[in-house]
């Protein structure tokens, strides 16, 4: 009887324990998410897509492809102030990085639109940046049997604006950079980041910069006020037009100053940083944030730890670290 009791009894134990199972490796229910995998897409469309964002026909005499700005190698952007246009002046706004963009709810540091096709359109005919128009890229790119090719197997109508969009917005649905350590964190892997990390992000959410920056891409899902706690602009002086975010777009007083909320992920290999790319390092950018965004002054340990966390954001791209 007592043999049975006890039996039973270590049974229930190991039950609760999990005794005799591996370390439990079940997703952890955090509000930041892990990144989806790529969905499914058609390899030949991903491809003509590759070929396209590397193009220089796109823009408006041959010297610009996407990748001129967005290098792929380090961090989906470059690490410039402000990219050159086609004519080699600067871009008034830092570059964005075009990893994971797929993942924002607009594009665009005033989100002026929704979609990835449309980014695309307006970057093509962009007077700082390719200076081209559709006509000349159709036109361009149906001269080269290479391209009549694969577009006539892919699209019904072959070369046409919409399907350069498309084809270009399908390959960077695939530009996702998993297997962070955060994400192999929140994935149930939680012996993966140090003490110290797992502190910063305790910070990260105690001081409130999930606020602002959450959901599956630590950002990118929300407009704010740049400067909610203080006058940013005033302090940093020198205004120019972008500083003025959706401003632009609705005139509306309360858009001034507001922008997309940037996503975190891979922050640590995009520096400069911020819409004015005024911050060179990622010290420079939290102080900023604290300062503006939060009107906290932290101490230095603090900020330490975050700046950790936010190292351990960096995922992989083409199986390689970032
Ligand atoms: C001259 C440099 C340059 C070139 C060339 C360029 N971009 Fe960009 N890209 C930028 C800048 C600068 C921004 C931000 C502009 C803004 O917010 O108004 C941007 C924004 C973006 C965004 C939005 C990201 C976000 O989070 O809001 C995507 C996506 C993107 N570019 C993809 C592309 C693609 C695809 C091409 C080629 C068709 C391209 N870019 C060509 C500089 C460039
Ligand atoms: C009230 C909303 C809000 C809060 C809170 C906030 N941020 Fe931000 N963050 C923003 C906005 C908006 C920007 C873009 C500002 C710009 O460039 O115009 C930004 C930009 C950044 C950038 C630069 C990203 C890039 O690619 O340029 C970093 C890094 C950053 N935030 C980290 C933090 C940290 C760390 C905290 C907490 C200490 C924090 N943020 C709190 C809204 C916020």
């Amino acid at each position: 009887m007592s043999k049975v009791l006890t039996t039973r009894f270590g049974l229930m134990l190991a039950l609760c324990m999990n005794i005799g199972t591996p370390p439990s490796a079940a997703p952890l229910n955090e509000a930041l998410k892990p990144l989806p995998a790529v969905a499914a897409q058609d390899p030949a469309k991903v491809e003509l897509g590759r070929r396209l964002f590397n193009e220089p026909r796109l823009s408006v005499n041959n010297t610009l492809s996407c990748a001129s700005c967005h290098h792929l190698e380090t961090g989906g952007a470059d690490n410039k102030p402000f990219s050159l246009g086609f004519d080699g002046k600067p871009v008034p706004l830092n570059t964005p990085t075009v990893f994971n963009a797929s993942l924002n709810f607009k594009q665009f540091w005033d989100g002026r639109v929704d979609t990835l096709q449309a980014q695309i359109e307006h970057v093509v005919i962009s007077p700082v940046e390719m200076g081209s128009d559709w006509k000349t890229v159709v036109h361009n790119l149906s001269a080269h049997p290479e391209y009549q090719r694969a577009f006539a197997q892919l699209y019904p109508d072959g070369v046409s604006a919409a399907n350069v969009q498309d084809a270009l917005a399908t390959y960077e649905r695939t530009l996702l950079t998993p297997n962070s350590r955060f994400d192999q964190y929140l994935l149930g892997n939680t012996e993966i980041l140090t003490t110290k990390e797992k502190y910063g992000y305790q910070r990260f959410k105690d001081y409130g910069c999930i606020a602002c920056h959450q959901g599956v891409n630590i950002g990118g899902n929300m407009f704010q006020k740049f400067g909610v706690m203080g006058d940013y602009f005033t302090a940093r002086g020198n205004p120019v037009e972008s500083d003025l975010g959706r401003y632009l777009l609705t005139g509306e007083e309360e858009d001034r100053h507001v922008f997309k909320v940037p996503s975190l992920r891979n922050v640590a290999v995009t520096a400069p940083y911020f819409h004015d790319a005024s911050a060179k390092t990622l010290e420079d950018a939290v102080d900023v944030m604290f300062k503006y965004q939060l009107g906290r002054n932290p101490s230095q340990e603090d900020k330490e730890l975050i700046i950790q966390f936010l190292k351990t954001l960096t995922g992989e791209w083409a199986g390689k670290p970032l």
